[in-house]
């Protein structure tokens, strides 16, 4: 038996140099070994024979050497053997790599696509945590991958998040990144990682208020967010008693009556002629005759399927509004502006920078929910740009009573509302624009935006810069 030390789990040149050397040597797969560490002599436990007589330099297809990139970092012992057998193979059969009913082939494939799979988790569920040291800001991750792809991920987050200063610490090694340049180190345990930060109330917050019960589809969910990443998950904690009670929410859901007409909106229609706010000159002169009127919009047909018009709600004299798109399914039944859950997010993030709520005029560029039924749910519709310029008569009200200095839109029908054109946010974000009545606008995303990141540290990061363009408005004020 001839055997070959690597330098690591996952030395790829090591293994290649050394399949090389025993192939040329004419060493059979059986009599061929791999082990972590170095070898007695050089690379070998013991001298290679000399390369047999007519052994002369060999290529193997490009389609080999990547798959095998891959396989080594597959977590199983036998790995190194497997892909020394196939190399063995391809001398005799140069078109083995095609034939993928193949034993050999098909393991290694299978493998492979094992080893892309715990990559892809990886991108999914690393749930960075923020802490200060000397250099400020730092997010910290732990994760355990399924199988070896550390530092076939890590520059995935290096492109992803070039702007924070983070590490993701495994079992296996940790990825530091500067801002500037990706490092590896040495292995790392759980308790280098921080446990919780803020951000963790958030997310919960927000999964428990998005947790559909009548939609629990156990298999498919475990499927797609396999037990075993769990344990360094700060949602997944909630899981057990969501779906324990999700049996009982489900039925109460379905049982319970439609939700009846606001009682506000019918007495104020019933006091209301339903044409006045097209009354020629008819100016809302208090935020009070504002919201009256705006049940008894027709403007556009939005008003037909909503439960009432929404309107702005804050200080009269705000000095910061910010507007966003129209009301959602719990505004609509509540009659006020963001108190679902893009509303929660909107709450922390204020916090976050330093505003209270309170001191804000909240409102919308549309007043009325729009949706389509589907089963019980009412699913959110975008507004259109003809629903945005009819609602904009109570929103350019609102601006005129209120007289804020700073507008903050969050999205694009937000910004359509106020600018009167459409805008890419994405382009304007982050810096004031002068509005004609001397007030300045400044371009964010919508809160519902970042609940809708999939990638646990794209949303953080996203959430960030959301924070940093409030604490903008702030300092615009
Ligand atoms: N989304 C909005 O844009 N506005 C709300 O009031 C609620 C959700």
């Amino acid at each position: 038996m001839h055997v070959a030390g690597l330098d690591g789990e996952t030395d790829f040149d090591g293994w290649r140099k050394a399949a090389r050397a025993f192939r040329l040597a004419g060493v059979r797969p059986e009599r061929a070994g791999f082990r972590i560490g170095p070898g007695a002599d050089g690379l070998f436990d013991e001298s290679l024979p000399p390369p047999a007589s007519g052994a002369a330099a060999f290529s193997v297809p490009q389609s080999f050497v990547g798959l095998a990139q891959e396989v080594i970092l597959h977590r199983s012992g036998d790995r190194f053997d497997l892909l020394y057998r196939l190399l063995w193979r391809l001398g005799d059969e140069p078109d083995l790599m095609k034939i993928v009913t193949d034993p050999d082939v098909a393991d290694a494939l299978g493998r492979a696509k094992n080893v892309s799979r715990a990559s892809h988790k990886m991108k999914a569920f690393v749930r960075f945590r923020q802490v200060e040291d000397e250099a400020g800001e730092h997010w910290i991750a732990w994760f355990e991958p399924a199988h070896r792809v550390l530092e076939k991920t890590a520059p995935f987050f290096a492109r992803r998040f070039t702007a924070m200063r983070w590490s993701i610490l495994t079992p296996d090694g940790a990825a530091y990144w500067d801002g500037q340049v990706l490092a590896l180190g040495p292995p790392a345990t759980r308790d280098m990682a921080p446990a919780e930060d803020e951000m963790e109330e958030f997310w919960k917050t927000y999964y428990a208020s998005t947790f559909n019960p009548a939609r629990l589809k156990t298999r498919a969910m475990q499927g797609e967010m396999p037990r075993r990443y769990w344990k360094n998950l700060p949602e997944a904690a909630l899981i057990p008693e969501l779906v324990a009670r999700s049996e009982v929410r489900t039925e109460a859901m379905v049982s319970a009556p439609a939700p009846e007409p606001n009682a506000r909106l019918a007495k104020t229609l019933s006091r209301m002629n339903p044409d006045r706010s097209f009354e020629e000159g008819f100016v809302p002169s208090t935020l009070a005759e504002l919201d009256q009127a705006v049940q008894a919009c027709r403007r556009c047909p939005l008003w037909r399927d909503a439960t009432q018009g929404v309107c702005g709600e804050g200080p009269k004299k705000a000095k910061l509004m910010i507007v966003g798109e129209q009301p959602g399914d719990q505004e609509d039944l509540a009659g006020h502006p963001f108190v679902g859950p893009a509303g929660r997010v909107l709450d922390l993030a204020l916090d976050e920078a330093g505003i209270d709520r309170d001191d804000v005029f909240v409102t919308n560029a549309v007043k009325h929910f729009k949706h389509e039924p589907r089963g019980k749910r009412r699913l959110h519709k975008t507004p259109s740009t003809g629903e945005v310029s009819a609602c904009r008569w109570w929103l350019d009200a609102e601006r005129r009573l209120v007289k804020p200095r700073v507008i903050v839109t969050l999205g694009a029908t937000a910004a359509l509302g106020v600018l009167s054109r459409k805008v890419a946010v994405t382009r304007e974000r982050g810096r004031g624009i002068d509005l004609p009545d001397g007030a300045k606008a400044l371009l964010t995303v919508h809160p519902s935006y970042l609940l809708r990141i999939p990638d646990a540290a794209a949303r953080a990061g996203e959430r960030s810069r959301f924070v940093a363009d409030l604490k903008q408005a702030r300092s615009l004020l």
